[in-house]
């Protein structure tokens, strides 16, 4: 726990706001409310841009309700059928069965390209150096600038939505961390293992390849300035409550949620948002299935291997 390192996360979040970089990050002990810093280099403002909307790429369909292997995606990257093994390479908890299966539309897991790919400490980016083809800028309240201001089109298109809706509900939301290339993830998670040690870092930030920031499928939320921006009191604000009431309706889910950790490898950040569309994301909330690793039915991925 670090309960007493609050003020300076806070003033570390201030630093990290304005581009100071993240030499200087409070050499906390997470806990399972551990902040994420955004990209290094981010810096406050900025303008918004137009951003295209085209679909996720589809892959097979199957009839809903009647999931089978057939019905995946011929790569062999799909979601598993509740009949498929359980990886036999890990420690891991083993792959639970995948309730996706059971929606008309299947995506690649592995496709960096594909809203249902999924990245974690089991499954780094292929390649590593992947650079989504599609970056735009989303018409968004902006609380950064440059590549962090980005995301691929389709979540683009979807966190124009969301952040509208939100508005129209009185809530203030801003983009704070959006796209990171492999170099900026490095130099992000580099910023962590100097301060807290690798072991640390490793609860907080993904090591480069591994983040789901590289895709532009995901990004983190802000409320404008608020103290709690990547603390663990941004729980309790409302952009944070809203997000984790509505943002399925956009097709969004948060991604490492409350004490998951030992299936996500991280802990909760209730400002990172995931796209995998609004059928996936409502079928999620309505199966009340907290994580992409239980609803896709692959193995839980806690550490590195
Ligand atoms: N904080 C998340 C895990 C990332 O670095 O992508
Ligand atoms: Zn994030």
């Amino acid at each position: 726990m670090c309960s007493d390192c609050s003020s300076g996360r806070r003033a570390m979040a201030r630093l990290l706001l304005t581009g100071a970089g993240l030499t200087a990050l409070a050499a906390c002990t997470p806990n399972p409310a551990q902040q994420e810093a955004p990209a290094a280099g981010s810096s406050v403002a900025g303008t918004s841009a137009s951003s295209g909307s085209s679909a996720p790429a589809s892959t097979t369909s199957s009839a809903p309700g009647s999931p089978t292997a057939s019905a995946a995606p011929s790569s062999g990257t799909s979601a598993k059928s509740p009949s498929a093994p359980a990886p036999s390479t890990t420690t891991a908890a083993a792959a639970p069965p995948s309730a996706a299966l059971r929606l008309p539309k299947q995506y690649s897991l592995n496709a960096p390209t594909s809203p249902w790919v999924i990245v974690n400490k089991h499954r780094p980016l292929k390649p590593a150096n992947f650079v989504p083809p599609n970056l735009v800028q989303p018409k968004v309240a902006l609380a950064v600038t440059g590549e962090a201001a980005q995301l691929n089109s389709t979540t683009a298109a979807a966190a124009e939505r969301m952040f509208a809706a939100a508005a129209a509900d009185g809530v203030t939301m801003t983009l704070a961390s959006g796209y990171r290339s492999y170099a900026t993830q490095t130099v992000t998670y580099n910023g962590y293992v100097s301060s807290q040690g690798r072991a640390a870092a490793d609860t907080a930030s993904a090591r480069p390849g591994h983040s789901e920031h590289q895709t532009g499928w995901a990004f983190d939320i802000g409320d404008g300035g608020g103290a709690c921006s990547f603390q663990p009191c941004f729980a309790e604000q409302p952009a944070a409550v809203w997000a984790k009431a509505n943002a399925h309706r956009f097709g969004f889910v948060v991604r490492y949620p409350w004490m998951q950790h030992t299936i996500t490898g991280y802990f909760y950040e209730s400002w990172h948002l995931r796209y995998i569309g609004v059928e996936a994301a409502t079928d999620m909330r309505k199966r009340g299935i907290a994580t992409l690793e239980e609803y896709f039915g692959v193995e839980a991925a806690p550490g590195y291997r």
